[in-house]
């Protein structure tokens, strides 16, 4: 017990995230660094297909990605929390209040879509194909923040991770659209290689953010409440 504490007094620990969850982990590793002062943290943001590459290398301690049974890799995942995906457009837009929108209707208007390699990205162009859909898409961009001045510049409609809109939810120029199949109800898990013994520290960081999932599940409800003020939403 002892030996645990020293452990802990002192040492790095590298977290991993793709950037739905810069939204939030910030917040937890925050938190962890109070209770143990002694550690240094890094958090790197990237991509689905950057973090796995990653993983794959060991580069770092930890991740936070979704679907993690689906990479090809052996891992570990615990669960931590949900990361909905909902559609986003500029607060004027006309679809704005409407109820049930068709993803036909969705496909009229004019897209903002992830870049290659990322997991939203896949997502999207995964459900749209299955119904037998594709996207107008007007420009590519690497980024949810880039996505969100692009929907305010007028440029067209987005999905983002609820997450993303957590510090913009309330200043009103952001709506969700209701459309029907929405949110895509995505996770959040933590992992790492499966046979690859975690540090204490990665072990420590593990529970204690398992432990912080109520701040993230409050801080999404406040998200979606803020959101849905003006009218009818997912
Ligand atoms: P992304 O990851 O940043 O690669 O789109 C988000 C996700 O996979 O949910």
């Amino acid at each position: 017990r002892l030996a645990d504490l020293k452990g802990l007094k002192r040492g790095r620990f590298r977290l991993g995230v793709i950037t739905t969850a810069k939204y939030f982990a910030p917040e937890i590793l925050g938190a962890f660094c109070e209770a143990y002062p002694g550690i240094d943290v890094s958090l790197k943001v990237s991509n689905r297909h950057r973090v796995i590459e990653r993983m794959s290398n060991h580069e770092d301690d930890l991740y936070i990605f979704g679907e993690p049974d689906t990479i090809g890799l052996p891992v570990e995942a615990t669960y931590l929390a949900p990361n909905p995906l909902i559609i986003v457009a500029r607060a004027d837009h006309p679809l704005v209040g409407a109820s049930n929108i068709p993803l036909e209707r969705i496909v009229q208007e004019r897209f903002i879509l992830r870049e290659p390699g990322s997991g939203v990205r896949d997502t999207i162009t995964r459900l749209f194909g299955e119904h037998g859909l594709k996207p107008n898409v007007r420009m590519e961009l690497g980024s949810n923040e880039a996505i969100k001045h692009a929907i305010i510049a007028g440029l067209g409609i987005s999905i983002l991770s609820l997450h993303s809109l957590n510090l913009d939810a309330g200043a009103g120029r952001l709506s969700m659209l209701n459309v029907a199949g929405f949110p895509i109800q995505r996770d959040w898990y933590l992992v790492h290689p499966k046979g690859r013994e975690l540090s204490l520290i990665a072990r420590t960081f593990l529970a204690f953010a398992v432990e912080h999932q109520v701040n993230i599940q409050e801080t999404l409800a406040r998200t979606h409440a803020a959101l849905c003020q003006s009218g009818p939403c997912n």
